[in-house]
């Protein structure tokens, strides 16, 4: 399913017999990559439950504006900056009125007045109260106010009379909305890193760490409901593949370096998630070592840089690296991102409880010339979406400015 850069949409869901319509709209608009989360009036509650639409959007739904649970999970100050899009489908008389006088008595109509998303209406009501004037010239308010109103069409109405008022059909207001669109990296060829690498001591132990692969996975995942080409390679990992093109399994940097490098000539967008090592044995033994002396050296070798290579390639792809970093986080990060001639750089940081290797969760400080984005702790899943969408928002700059 494809992703779009304005895809957060809120649907608003008022008291309108038509309600039960607006399920098949979340179908609808997610199937055109939409992520919905649904807001509903208590009107609308009493003709639908919230449970089914919690169902169908994959999202708890809100009902009020002062639900303790809900407001320490995302208050409604944060849903209103959340959403791109606020879609009020049916939008009764009663709803336009209120939003029309600027009344926030309800969830609704606070985000309405608290947002800046682009609001569109799909009304729906008796064909007499759309034709009032009150209700005509609230309409009139509202669009002079931006609002988009899509519909209400001719037709039986769920009262008995025939007329204007009746709701667009979902796929008719989704289709407003968005039509179905190519997604974002359609046709752009990916070529991503992602998990750990081992370096052979002998040949039972090796030097690692403790990258799970979680992060370049989900970024594989993402980039891919983007529309992209994607190449894995990866190191040894647990995790199921990715829907890629190709999954090219690794152990060690050596043998990530050549697959990587074989490569490039094939890609327009290279991501470096790997934790790869920087040293490696110099001579591996050819049997296990054994415990007969009481100290044991190892001398290293440096690794190849495989993203400062790629980097300095004649004709390098838009390149993306990572910093994983204990201390100073963001300083070494642009440190890495000059030295090494990178177009973005996601730095983390590494070696605490919460976020980096192995959890679930992250959070990142995006980089880039002139530009930072600091992305707060979240899931991995959900942090590589939003990861993904700067991406992209880079990616299409750069070629908009050489093209
Ligand atoms: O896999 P998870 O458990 O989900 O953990 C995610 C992660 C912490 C591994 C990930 O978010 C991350 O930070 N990846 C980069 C880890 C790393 O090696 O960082 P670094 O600062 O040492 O390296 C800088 C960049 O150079 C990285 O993009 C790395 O892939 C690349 N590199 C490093 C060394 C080398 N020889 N070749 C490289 O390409």
């Amino acid at each position: 399913m494809s992703q779009h850069l304005d895809s957060r949409l809120l649907l608003g869901v008022s008291g309108g017999i038509s309600a039960y319509k607006s399920v098949d709209l979340v179908r609808r608009l997610k199937e055109r990559g939409f992520e919905v989360r649904v807001v509903m009036t208590q009107a609308a509650t009493a003709l639908i439950t919230p449970l089914t639409f919690q169902a169908v959007s994959g999202h708890p739904v809100r009902t009020r504006l002062f639900d303790p649970v809900a407001e320490a999970g995302m208050d409604h100050i944060e849903l209103a900056r959340w959403a791109e899009w606020l879609l009020i489908a049916p939008a009764t008389a009663d709803l336009m009125a209120r939003m029309a006088a600027g009344i926030a008595d309800d969830l609704l109509t606070t985000l309405v007045l608290a947002t800046d998303a682009q609001v569109c209406l799909a009304p729906a009501m008796n064909q007499h109260m759309w034709r009032h004037p009150a209700t005509q010239e609230n309409l009139e308010t509202l669009r002079a106010r931006g609002a988009r109103i899509l519909g209400p069409i001719d037709g039986d109405q769920a009262c008995g009379d025939v007329g204007p008022g009746r709701m667009l059909e979902p796929i008719e207001i989704a289709e407003s909305i968005r039509p179905r669109a190519e997604p974002p990296l359609a046709g752009v060829r990916v070529l991503l890193t992602a998990g750990p690498t081992r370096e052979p001591l002998d040949p039972v132990r090796y030097l690692g760490n403790r990258s799970s692969g979680r992060m370049g996975y989900a970024l594989a995942n993402v980039l891919c409901d983007l529309g992209a080409q994607v190449i894995l390679v990866s190191g040894p990992t647990e995790l199921p593949a990715p829907p890629v093109v190709e999954l090219v399994s690794v152990e060690t940097a050596a043998e990530m370096h050549a697959a990587v490098m074989g490569r490039t000539t094939a890609c327009d967008l290279f991501v470096a998630t790997a934790a790869v090592a920087d040293y490696r044995p110099a001579s591996p033994a050819a049997h296990k070592i054994k415990k007969d002396a009481a100290e044991l050296s190892l001398r290293l070798i440096r690794n190849p840089d495989i993203l400062a290579q790629v980097a300095a390639l004649p004709n390098p792809p838009f390149t993306v690296g990572f910093a994983a970093e204990t201390r100073e986080v963001e300083r070494a990060a642009r440190d890495k991102l000059t030295s090494k001639g990178l177009d973005m750089i996601a730095a983390n940081q590494v070696g605490e409880p919460l976020g980096g290797f192995e959890s679930e969760d992250n959070a990142l400080t995006v980089l880039w010339d002139g530009g930072r984005r600091d992305l707060p702790m979240m899931t991995k899943t959900r942090l590589a979406r939003e990861l993904a969408l700067l991406i992209v928002e880079r990616y299409r700059e750069r070629h908009a400015a050489s093209t």
